[in-house]
């Protein structure tokens, strides 16, 4: 049976003994309800370190009162053994009191990264994250952790937090993976019914025509952004929250895609936020004037 710890004594106990022996720490934090995607992390994780450690946290601080924090998908047997079969070491899973004791207020808040994309519309969302985050580093203690660029905002989001705070960690990254239709791997794909689906495969297939328009040449966004707007708002149940082209470091909208931009979107398919992104680097051979 795969190991499991719930106390942060004992959490840090474990890593102060393979720190002691000299062993290299992989960390996968998680939310649970594990699917190809986590586990492509733990993948990259294992090759890169000799302890493979996961977390499984459902963490209230990043939910507003109105989301899913209580009908998130939840299947802690099933994880376990998906961690098993990773050959994960061990399984960090606190209790919400355990991690927010009465009396808990500390929070880890980022000037700038969180006011684009999903912090527009999610405003305690990244400084949930941010401190968890610190608090399982802190816990975990590891030397390396890896983020899906999935959530693009949230690793450039940690990236950062962790060059300011001055956290001795590693942050590697892993590419999206995807359904074999093309859907982002998302724990909340699992509230699409099966008439949504066309819906919400209209994201990938925007990012995709996306792709094709720079690759033709053109370069003014608000050109490509029109017509993946046609391409979604063309599903019934879909409704657009943001689809934007920016800087993938400053995550500051580009007008003209002059350089490798990101495109990410986040789109309520019925009562589903679904996100997705990609990278769109210019035709350098053809360029159109912007
Ligand atoms: P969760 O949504 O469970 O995702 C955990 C990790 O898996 C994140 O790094 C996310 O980017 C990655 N991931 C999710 N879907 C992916 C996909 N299709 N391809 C590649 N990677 C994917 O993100 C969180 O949890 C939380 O915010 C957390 C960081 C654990 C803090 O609570």
């Amino acid at each position: 049976m795969i190991k499991t710890i719930s106390t942060i004594d004992e959490m840090r106990n474990a890593s102060d003994r393979l720190r002691r022996e000299s062993r290299r720490i992989a960390f996968v934090p998680t939310m649970g309800f594990l699917h190809e995607g986590h586990l492509s992390l733990m993948r990259v994780g294992r090759k890169s370190a000799d302890v493979l450690i996961a977390s499984i946290f459902v963490n209230p601080a990043q939910f507003a009162p109105n989301e899913d924090f209580d009908t998130y998908p939840r299947d802690l047997q099933r994880d376990l053994d998906l961690c098993s079969k990773e050959n994960v070491d061990l399984v960090f899973m606190p209790t919400s009191d355990e991690l927010y004791p009465n009396g808990y207020e500390t929070y880890v808040k980022l000037d700038h990264l969180p006011n684009h994309l999903c912090g527009l519309s999610r405003p305690v969302f990244f400084t949930g994250v941010a401190t968890v985050v610190m608090k399982l580093f802190n816990i975990v203690k590891p030397h390396f952790a890896v983020f899906g660029e999935k959530d693009f905002q949230q690793l450039q989001i940690i990236k950062r937090m962790v060059s300011d705070l001055n956290a001795d960690i590693e942050i590697i990254s892993a590419p999206i993976v995807r359904e074999p239709d093309g859907l982002a791997m998302s724990s909340r794909n699992a509230y699409l019914t099966p008439s949504q689906r066309p819906a919400a495969l209209t994201l990938y297939a925007s990012l995709k025509l996306a792709k094709e328009m720079v690759e033709k040449g053109i370069r003014e966004s608000t050109r490509i952004i029109e017509k993946a707007r046609n391409l979604i708002e063309g599903q019934p149940e879909t409704e657009i929250d943001y689809l934007t082209i920016c800087d993938p470091k400053t995550l500051t909208d580009v007008d003209c895609i002059d350089q490798s931009a990101l495109m990410a979107l986040a789109v309520m398919v019925g009562k589903t936020r679904l996100i997705d992104n990609m990278i769109l680097r210019p035709n350098e051979e053809a360029p159109e004037p912007c």
